[in-house]
């Protein structure tokens, strides 16, 4: 009975969110093959932009591409969970994560732009363009999810300082956009990781992070992760 309940519950928000991902394509139909120059999309090489257009003017597409990505989450489950959510401090949530955000990564790892995990690295370079689309659909339209905060003093300062430094891009609870990752509940020690990397330029290069962390100390990551961590 519970099982049935979610099952409903899970359809009615992929169709909810297929909706919201239409409504965030400003382009009419006409048009969308050629996002504007401002366009999030253009994160993504040509095929890319094209499924995800395509996806979000049909939703027989979107289905497809979850229903194949449910099949795909299978072989990321062990770490990922079946629903996108972490169970390994290591390991990034991808629940409610943003479709464009999460492809973009994916393909980072293909063509090795995002080095640091042997595994990901390997397992990424054996998908097909169409299989990474459809793990990134399923994962992305998934429930997420937060952590409590274990020290509340720690927390309140990666408040202060998350509202100085971050929220012009993520958001002021974390929720990001499509060029700019959602990172509200992330798992700590994934945030601490990857916030280090970012500041020494190293795994994961990338400018705007680059600026964003080289001045932040060790303890004031911590306190970020330990805050973004608990943000729903
Ligand atoms: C053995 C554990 C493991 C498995 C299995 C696994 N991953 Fe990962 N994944 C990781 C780890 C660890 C990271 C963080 C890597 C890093 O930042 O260096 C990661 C990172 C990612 C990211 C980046 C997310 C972000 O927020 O930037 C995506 C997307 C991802 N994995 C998708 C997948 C998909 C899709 C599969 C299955 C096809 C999969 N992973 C299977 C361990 C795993
Ligand atoms: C100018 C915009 C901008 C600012 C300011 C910014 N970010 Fe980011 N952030 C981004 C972009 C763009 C990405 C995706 C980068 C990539 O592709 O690796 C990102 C990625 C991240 C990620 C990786 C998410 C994941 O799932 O792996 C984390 C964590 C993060 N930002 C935290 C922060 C924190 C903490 C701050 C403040 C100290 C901050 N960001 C400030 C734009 C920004």
């Amino acid at each position: 009975m519970k099982v049935h309940v979610l099952r409903i519950a899970v359809a009615a928000l992929l169709g909810a969110s297929a909706a919201a991902l239409w409504a965030q394509t400003a382009a009419p139909a006409a048009t969308a093959a050629t996002p504007p120059a401002s366009s999030p999309l253009l994160v993504l090489p040509q095929w890319a932009q094209d499924k995800v257009v395509a996806a979000r003017q049909d939703p027989k597409l979107m289905e497809q591409a979850y229903k194949q990505g449910a099949k795909l989450a299978t072989f990321c489950a062990n770490c990922h969970g079946p629903a996108g959510h972490s169970v390994l401090p290591e390991v990034p949530n991808l629940a409610g994560q943003n479709t464009v955000y999460v492809l973009n990564q994916l393909n980072k790892f293909h063509d090795g732009r995002r080095r640091g995990n042997f595994f990901m690295e390997g397992l990424v370079k054996a998908m097909s363009n169409e299989e990474r689309f459809a793990v990134a659909v399923y994962y992305t339209n998934q429930e997420p999810a937060s952590f409590k905060v274990s020290d509340p003093t720690l927390a309140a300062s990666g408040k202060t300082l998350y509202e100085d430094a971050c929220k012009r891009c993520h958001g002021l609870s974390g929720g990001g956009s499509e060029r700019n990752s959602r990172i509200a509940g992330q798992h700590p020690g994934y945030l601490d990781m990857s916030l280090r990397r970012y500041r020494e330029n190293r795994d994961r290069v990338e400018d705007r992070m680059f600026k964003a962390t080289k001045a932040l100390t060790d303890l004031e990551i911590k306190a970020l992760s330990a805050y973004i961590g608990s943000l729903r």
